[in-house]
Order: C-alpha cells, then structure tokens, then sequence
C-alpha cells in the first residue's frame, strides 16, 4: 500500500504517479515511496504539476546532490543545476541515450519538466535495461556480462546541418572525456542487473571498430525492443522521474518547427560496477568535478 495511486503505463516500463503535488514539501517516508516505485518501474510520471524551476531543484535533490547543468553545455540563465532542453536543430537527443554517460561518475536520476510541447509529436520514448538484459539468450548474457565499452562525447556525429547546430556540437565537445564502463551494469539500490551502453558507448575494450559496432547494434536492439520501452505524449506541466542507471531515453525528431521546450535537472550518481565488482575507469579526461558532486 502506497499513499499513493500508480497507474502502469508501459508493460514492463514506467508508471504514473497520482495524487502526489511535487510543488508542496514531500516528506521523507513519501520519498522512500516514490524511489520505491522508481526501482520497480524504472521511470516515474506526474501529470498536471504546476512547478517552477526551484520546485523541480527541490524535487529533484530529495534524491541526492544535484549535479550542475551539464558538463559543457551552459545552463539555464541563474539556474546552475537547470539545462534547457530545447528543440534546436542539431540538438535533438533523436538517438537512443543514457545521460552523460562519457563521465565516470553519470547522473543517477534524471527529471524532465515540460514547459512547451508540440502540439503532436516531440513524444519521450524511455527504455528499462534490466528487461533487456534479462531478454538476452544464456551465450550472449555471458557474453556482455564480461564487455567493458568506451563512451565518449566527442565521436563522428552526423555532419551538422547548419551553422546554428555546428556551434552547438563545438560547445558540448568542447572538453572531451573516454570513459570505460561495464556492459552489464549492477545496480547499486536494486542489485538488479542491467544493459548500461547507449549513445555515448562507441567501442568495446579490446575489440576493434568493426567488431565493436556489430556486438553493440546487437545488444542494442534489446534495449530498444518497443516490448521494453514505453512512449510519454507530453502535457505542459508533466514531470517525467527517470532512473538514468538503468534506462536509456531517445526523443522523436518529429516536430518540425514546432517549439518544444523542457527543463532538465540530474541527480548526481555513484561509479557503476560490474558484475565481477569492478568499477568503471577513466580512459581520457579528468573526474568531471565542475559537474558533479560524485568525482573523485
Ligand atoms: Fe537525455
């Protein structure tokens, strides 16, 4: 029994959260329910919120330190912890991704805060990497349970489409980091084992480019199975509570022109392990310490 109602959204990912207003103060065994259910379904929404960036901070850190903005990218205007997700050409996260990956410390949590949306499209599709774990046939469980893949910001992205966006891409490969992260991630409230690869990882460790893209396609193609994600259609308002240690998230490029603005803010996260307790390592770059509270 929760003191709260929740309305699975996805099968086996994501539920909503109702009767719960993040804009008043939530007490503690409130938290411990809402990370409760955020263990369990992976990504939490909350409909019709009516919250302001400071509201979101507070919601936010009840989770643990906050980490600034983003590495390189610049934050909202005054609001260090707050990056604006915008719908810039160039920008558009239409890969499937877990945040900030190339750090050796990646955020633990991440919350999304709508403030403009489409009025169709511009849709957040969020993956549970545990569920794709588990789908994997015994040879290749074993297989990625001894994988260590290299994830990096500064890799061949798409050639920029226009001067806009090629002043964007400058900003958030403006610092480079490599860091080395095990395939199979265990995570460390649940125990739980999950995928941890995504955008950011572009090669496997002692694997070569060729070999490495073919295994990591494959193993991606569980994560991104549509039986293991789950589709959010935006209301200004909503706030979406993801677990970044055990999902990955891709945003349609569906929108055209149309405006589409959100707000993000990351709760600081531990060095992932593998499933043989080795800790992930920092291959190029320094500990990200102007980012997050985690280094060192
Ligand atoms: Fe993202």
């Amino acid at each position: 029994m929760t003191s709260f109602d929740i309305r699975r959204v996805g099968g086996r990912t994501g539920a909503e959260i109702l009767g719960v207003d993040l804009s008043t103060r939530l007490d503690a065994s409130l938290v411990q329910e809402i990370n409760a259910a955020l263990l369990e379904h992976k990504a939490l929404f909350f409909r019709d919120q009516d919250l302001q960036d400071s509201d979101q901070i507070r919601f936010a850190s009840l989770f643990g330190e906050l980490t600034t903005a983003h590495p390189t990218v610049p934050s909202v205007e005054g609001r260090p912890h707050v990056l604006p997700v915008d719908g810039e050409e160039g920008v558009r996260a239409n890969r499937w991704h877990t945040d900030v990956t190339f750090v050796r410390t990646p955020p633990k949590a991440s919350t999304l805060r709508a403030l403009v949306v489409p009025p169709h499209g511009g849709n957040t599709l969020i993956a549970n990497t545990a569920a794709a774990y588990a789908d994997l046939p015994e040879p290749l469980r074993e297989l990625a349970d001894r994988l260590w893949a290299v994830h990096t910001n500064a890799f061949d992205y798409a050639e920029p489409k226009n001067q806009a966006a090629a002043e964007r891409r400058k900003v958030f490969t403006s610092r480079r980091w490599q860091t080395a992260h095990p395939v199979v991630r265990v995570h460390p409230e649940s125990g739980e084992r999950g995928l941890f690869i995504g955008g950011f990882a572009q090669r496997l460790v002692g694997l070569g480019a060729e070999e490495s893209r073919d295994l990591l396609r494959i193993l991606q193609a569980y994560v991104t199975r549509p039986e293991n994600t789950v589709r959010w259609t935006w209301a200004p308002g909503d706030l979406i509570l993801f677990d970044n240690r055990i999902t990955q998230h891709y945003a349609p490029d569906d929108y055209g022109d149309l405006p589409r603005r959100l707000h993000r803010v990351t709760v600081a996260g531990d060095v992932p392990v593998g499933v043989d307790g080795e800790r992930s390592r920092l291959v190029e770059g320094d500990d990200a310490g102007h980012y997050t509270p985690a280094a060192a």
